[in-house]
């Protein structure tokens, strides 16, 4: 059975995951619509790369009873809506990270893809990626013994537009988050407190957004270790992912700012090419992650990483935020956390 997709936004994201559905990267999915608001976007990319239908309505999508799934891509702002309508007319459901920005929305969410009886996955991708899926195997045989210090960078080469900052819900949920599920998936333990601080090093217009460019947050685990997420979107260089957990045998390092295993040498010294941007860093996770959804779509299972953990990790996100405001550490609450790996 081949899954009919429609991908909805195709901006820094959207456009990387529709051209892999559309040159038949990911096997049993076919791409039959895209939809973006945005003048002539959609329509370039229908006719680019041989798209049936394109349109600037979503509802065109959510109405129409041949799409089988929906690749939610659009602004943080619009996932809670966009996830809700798909849910009411049937379809299958991937949204990308974060699932959305408030705990009302999220249990509006999860109570709706129950009683619609969909699946959902959320873009947490990096348990997809080929090095993160090579950490969790080796710290589950035991080869580091039990993890105790989750370290976690994630620096971007720059800042997204202010447009998107302003839809994002600031930096804690947009990129801290990834850390936080790494870190829970990785450690097989949920946070239990955060103590977050950050500040604008580079890009002054983030103040309007109460947002800043420079974050870290540091954290406890129920199972008694602790961490540091650092978040940055002021790195020159290139994009820089890079994770270590250590443990009471050893220590794990993820991330290499090698694009390519190629070192020059010449009269300037030993260089190699960083890195430059996400798409690349993740272009493995990302395919990855979407075969797995239409596998689970085919296959009428529940995905490895659903709205329940994008629940959890948007729970600490939001706790990240409230410690950045307050100045304060804040603990987070058992009853919500639900064990998802
Ligand atoms: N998993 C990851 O690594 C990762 C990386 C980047 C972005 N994201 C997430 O993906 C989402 C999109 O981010 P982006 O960087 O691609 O943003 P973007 O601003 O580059 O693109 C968003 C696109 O959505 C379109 N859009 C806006 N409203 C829409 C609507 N109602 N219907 C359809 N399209 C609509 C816009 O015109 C634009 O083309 C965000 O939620 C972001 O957090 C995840």
């Amino acid at each position: 059975m081949t899954i009919r997709c429609a991908v909805l936004g195709l901006g820094r994201l959207g456009h990387h995951h529709a051209k892999n559905l559309a040159t038949h990267q990911i096997g049993g999915a076919q791409l039959v619509s895209v939809v973006d608001p945005m003048e002539g976007r959609a329509e370039q990319f229908a006719k680019e790369f041989d798209i049936e239908h394109w349109t600037k309505n979503p509802d065109e999508v959510f109405e129409d009873p041949r799409i089988d799934a929906v690749i939610i891509v659009t602004p943080t702002s619009t996932h809670a809506d966009m996830i809700k309508r798909a849910a009411k007319n049937g379809k299958a459901i991937f949204v990308e990270k974060p699932l959305t920005q408030s705990l009302e929305e999220a249990d509006e969410i999860i109570q709706t893809i129950k009683q619609y009886n969909v699946i959902c996955q959320v873009g947490f991708m990096r348990r997809f990626d080929p090095a993160y899926a090579e950490a969790k195997r080796r710290i589950e045989a035991g080869d580091i013994g039990k993890p105790i210090y989750f370290k976690g960078i994630t620096r971007d080469a720059g800042s997204p537009p202010a447009e998107f900052i302003k839809h994002s819900g600031r930096v804690f949920l947009d990129v801290s988050i990834h850390d936080y599920d790494i870190a829970r998936y990785l450690m097989g333990a949920e946070i239990t407190s955060v103590s977050a601080h950050g500040r604008v090093l580079l890009h002054p217009f983030m103040e309007e957004f109460r947002d800043v460019d420079q974050a870290i947050t540091y954290v406890h685990f129920d199972s008694g270790a602790a961490g540091d997420i650092e978040a940055s979107r002021n790195s020159p260089y290139g994009h820089d992912i890079r994770t270590e957990i250590i443990g009471t045998e050893g220590s794990l390092f993820i991330g290499t700012l090698r694009n390519q295993n190629v070192t020059l040498l010449n009269s300037k010294g030993s260089t190699y090419e960083i890195i430059p941007d996400f798409q690349t860093r993740f272009s493995d996770a990302y395919r990855l992650e979407l075969m797995h959804f239409i596998e689970c779509v085919r296959n009428k299972q529940t995905p490895k990483v659903t709205e329940i953990d994008g629940k959890v990790n948007l729970k600490i996100a939001i706790a990240a935020t409230e410690s950045f405001d307050s100045g304060k550490t804040v603990h987070i609450k058992g009853e919500c956390l639900e064990k998802s790996y």
